[in-house]
């Protein structure tokens, strides 16, 4: 394995680019590539077994870009198939469930969590699990707020129907008294501020993008696997549908021009 070679993320859309500007920050100089699954977004609402399967196809499309190590940038497909992959994948991979739990268990003063995901990752109990597992003596509060992502999608961020949409699935977490709120979907980050409003600036949102970042960063040093090149690396992305709104939605949210956006076709990731 080179030092050069990328690291590979990848997510249903762009929710993983919430993922993605945390290591960009950190380790600016590493190449990567991304794999936005668009043609098929939302995963949340499919079956196990679907995401399961769309995982894996994701999975090998990167590996084939020689990745060094891959980044499950969705909280759906790391709750569902993080297992199945450390299975069969001779390089590391990094979900988002553990570093997003240990984050709201620092961040928690009265031990009272939110946690809002999409409906496979809140039905799946990925996080009130894992939490609970860390520290069992943890309030957890779950709501799956499955409309969230096509705004996040459509680049509905700071839009009014968003804030009613965010009202009408929070009110009843804040009255939990909740004192922080993971947002346990990738997408989520992009929404933080109509997020923020609606359950009222005492709450800390947290999410695994920082904590990950950081996993990521140690992985790369323990390893002698990070990229020592003082240019700024290569960013290289792809989605199974139309670019277009992926690019425009990707250069606000990360506020650089994406020069290297590509389509792939589907049938390139189900025949293998
Ligand atoms: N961004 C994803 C997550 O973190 C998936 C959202 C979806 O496709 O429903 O869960």
């Amino acid at each position: 394995m080179d030092r050069t070679n990328p690291i590979g993320f990848f997510d249903s859309g762009i929710g993983g680019l919430t993922v993605v500007k945390s290591v960009t920050e950190i380790l600016p100089n590493e190449n990567i590539v991304y794999f936005g699954d668009t043609a098929r977004v939302p995963y949340g609402g499919k079956s196990n077994d679907t995401v399961v399967e769309y995982t894996i196809q994701a999975a090998n499309f990167l590996l084939r870009k020689n990745i060094k190590l891959l980044v499950v940038a969705c909280n759906t497909a790391s709750s569902v198939a993080l297992k199945e992959l450390k299975k069969f994948l001779t390089i590391p991979v990094i979900g988002m469930i553990e570093p997003g739990s240990k984050m709201a268990l620092q961040e928690t003063k009265k031990g009272i969590v939110g946690v809002i995901g999409t409906r496979s990752t809140i039905g799946n109990k990925a996080y009130s699990n894992e939490i609970k597992r860390l520290n069992p003596k943890t309030k957890v509060y779950e709501k799956a707020c499955p409309l969230f992502v096509p705004l996040a999608e459509e680049g509905w961020i700071n839009n009014k129907v968003t804030g009613l949409v965010a009202k009408e699935y929070l009110t009843e977490l804040k009255e939990k008294k909740i004192d922080t709120l993971v947002l346990a979907c990738t997408h989520y980050p992009i929404l933080n501020e109509v997020i923020q409003k609606a359950v009222g600036k005492n709450v800390k949102l947290v999410h695994s993008g920082i904590p990950a970042a950081r996993i990521v960063e140690e992985y790369l040093n323990g390893r002698g696997l990070r990229n020592i090149s003082n240019q700024l690396g290569k960013r290289e992305f792809y989605v199974s549908d139309v670019p277009s709104k992926f690019q425009e939605i990707a250069e606000i949210f990360l506020g650089k021009k994406i020069t290297h956006l590509h389509k792939v076709e589907l049938d390139e990731l189900t025949n293998e």
